[in-house]
């Protein structure tokens, strides 16, 4: 299918903020003066790691940017090429983030950084990233999701997540777009580590997740992997309660100034 978006990605401060803020609650929260393996989608600017790199330049150990189009591929190695003056070391992969073969057990932090919508065809792939301990105990998972356009509710969304609206018994429709917006990564994580039999020995914790405005609407969610138990109902409710949006200013228009 041809790609919508142009060639560069470049996103506004929307995004940048509100990767920061998270980066910075699981860095508190998870590795504290420790480091990771970085594992992310590459776009053209790699801005990602730029940003992570002004946190904390020791925080990488080493950096894997993976980039599946082949013309934004070739702007992320010039990207790569800039940032290897400034003494960062980033290597860049032609190929899609699900094939990266882990090869180390160091913590590891995964970034999603998605333009669509994280949909339930995202649980096949991290059904198989859990059972190849790919994604493991100890790591972070940062997920993009796109808010912005109407996806269906009801034709769509309120079908694939069908079960999971039952078991929290929510029927109202309201409700139910509330909670797509806020949990929507956490229902489709549940169901990968589910397919991958994992739900009684990996413990999953969003451990925040903030709502922002770039040329549309998006939300980053969050994540740890720990050792232990997932339960639905707390994950989701822990989901819930750690959900932050930046708020966005409209400018005065000539009428109202
Ligand atoms: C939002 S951009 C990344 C922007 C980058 N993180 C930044 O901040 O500069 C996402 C990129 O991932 C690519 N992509 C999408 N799915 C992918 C996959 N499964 N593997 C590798 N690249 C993928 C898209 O072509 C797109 O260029």
């Amino acid at each position: 299918m041809a790609r919508k978006g142009s060639v560069e990605t470049r996103y506004g401060p929307g995004k940048y903020a509100a990767f920061h803020l998270l980066l910075g609650v699981w860095i508190r929260r998870y590795v504290r003066n420790g480091s990771c393996v970085y594992v992310t989608l590459g776009g053209t600017e790699l801005r990602d790691i730029q940003s992570l790199i002004f946190i904390n330049q020791a925080l990488a150990s080493s950096i894997y940017s993976f980039e599946i189009a082949a013309d934004r591929f070739q702007l992320a190695c010039e990207s790569r090429d800039k940032l290897l003056k400034i003494g960062i070391k980033v290597e860049c992969v032609p190929t899609s983030i699900f094939e990266y073969k882990r090869a180390s057990n160091e913590r590891h932090l995964f970034f999603l950084d998605l333009e669509g919508i994280y949909d339930l065809e995202y649980a096949r792939d991290f059904e198989l990233l859990f059972k190849s301990n790919t994604l493991r105990e100890g790591d972070g998972l940062l997920v993009t999701s796109h808010l912005g356009h109407n996806p269906g509710y009801i034709k769509t969304v309120f079908r694939w997540f069908e079960r999971e609206f039952q078991w929290l018994n929510i029927t109202d429709t309201e409700e139910k777009r509330e909670l797509y917006r806020v949990a929507h990564p956490s229902f489709v994580l549940y169901r990968a580590l589910e397919q991958a039999d994992l739900i009684d020995t990996l413990s999953l914790t969003c451990f925040g997740s903030v709502q922002y405005f770039d040329t549309s609407s998006m939300g980053l969610y969050g994540y740890a992997i720990g050792a232990g138990q997932t339960q639905f109902r707390n994950f989701i409710a822990d989901t819930s309660a750690r959900a932050f949006s930046i708020p966005t200013v409209r400018r005065p228009t000539a009428a109202t100034r």
